[in-house]
């Protein structure tokens, strides 16, 4: 992904709930914004200094201003859940990880929050005549954003878990895939996982993205010494060193934990650098 160096000074114009701990922000500032795809994020840089990424959920003809929808889950997040009409905020982007290609048929699944990347693309689809179909997934009717701005027919099939008790399997998401469909697929881990096993049974291209950091698979444990302290951490095979780091230092500054911001690139005594989110050796860090 190639980094996008424009800061966008924006203002928030309207704070929405959109469904329980989720609310929606239109931020602008009066002109003409860079123009974005479906499947594009930005950075949003908040009035604290931490900067997240939200993908953008609004209508891309409309270049006035740019919609996000944010759940509340740790700093950040209830941070923004915070925010109030007038209140300044910085914008990096757009860019897009996940970007949307190909003429169809197309199987959209969407876990929760993950349906934000994901509108902008059925939006797309269901006005061109393409063949799709979406699934939406939740914890419960009330928890999943945008409902109302789905359309309004078959195609869309939607699956608040609780009523089923047990979150969908892979095989369930791809009940009724049509053939030689790419799968687009934003949400949880599990759901992620679920889908590229069974998919790599039938060869079918997967898109996805992450909100979170995936789980670490065959780590081996390594150590960090921190040079300014001498302080030693050792970094154990399932967790990550900025995990690690976060236990002593709790104002280690971090944003995407997938290795593509460098927002928590540490320079090391070798001369070289560690984006410690994902990069798992032994080392001096200069700190
Ligand atoms: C490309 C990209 C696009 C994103 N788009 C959106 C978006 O449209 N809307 C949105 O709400 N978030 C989105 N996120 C996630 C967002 O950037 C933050 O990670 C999220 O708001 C949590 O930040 P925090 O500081 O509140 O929580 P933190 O304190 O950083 O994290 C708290 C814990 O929550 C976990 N976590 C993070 N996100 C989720 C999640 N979605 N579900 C469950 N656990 C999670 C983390 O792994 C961590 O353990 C996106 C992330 C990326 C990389
Ligand atoms: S937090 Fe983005 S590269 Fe590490």
């Amino acid at each position: 992904m190639r980094a996008v160096d424009r800061n966008l000074p924006l203002v928030v114009e309207d704070v929405r709930p959109e469904a329980e701990g989720v609310v929606s922000l239109r931020l602008a500032n009066g002109t003409s914004l860079p123009s974005w795809r479906p499947g594009a994020h930005i950075d949003l840089v908040l009035p604290s200094g931490l900067v997240r990424q939200y993908s953008l959920c609004g209508d891309p003809a409309e270049n006035t201003h740019y919609r996000i929808a944010v759940r509340k889950i740790g700093v950040a997040s209830g941070e923004v859940h915070a925010l109030t009409p007038g209140t300044r905020v910085t914008v990096r982007g757009p860019r897009t990880a996940f970007p949307f290609v190909g003429g169809g048929p197309f199987l959209f699944v969407a876990g929760g929050i993950g349906i934000t990347p994901i509108l902008p693309m059925v939006r797309a689809c269901a006005g061109s005549g393409a063949d799709w179909r979406l699934v939406y997934t939740g914890r419960s009717r009330a928890s999943m954003p945008f409902l109302d701005e789905l359309p309004g027919d078959d195609r869309v099939r939607i699956r608040p878990d609780t009523e089923y008790g047990i979150p969908a399997s892979g095989a369930e998401l791809l009940d009724g895939l049509p053939a030689g469909a790419a799968v687009y697929c934003c949400g949880p881990a599990p759901m992620i996982t679920g889908l590229r096993v069974d998919l790599a049974l039938t060869r079918g291209p997967v898109h996805f993205e992450r909100f979170a950091p995936p789980p670490i698979v065959d780590g081996e444990p390594f150590r960090l010494t921190l040079r300014r302290s001498g302080q030693l951490l050792d970094v154990p095979a399932d967790r990550t060193a900025l995990d690690v780091l976060l236990e002593t230092r709790p104002g280690t500054p971090y944003s995407c934990r997938q290795g593509f911001c460098g927002t928590c690139a540490v320079p090391t005594a070798d001369g070289s650098s560690m984006r410690i989110c994902v990069d798992r050796r032994t080392a001096v860090l200069d700190l």
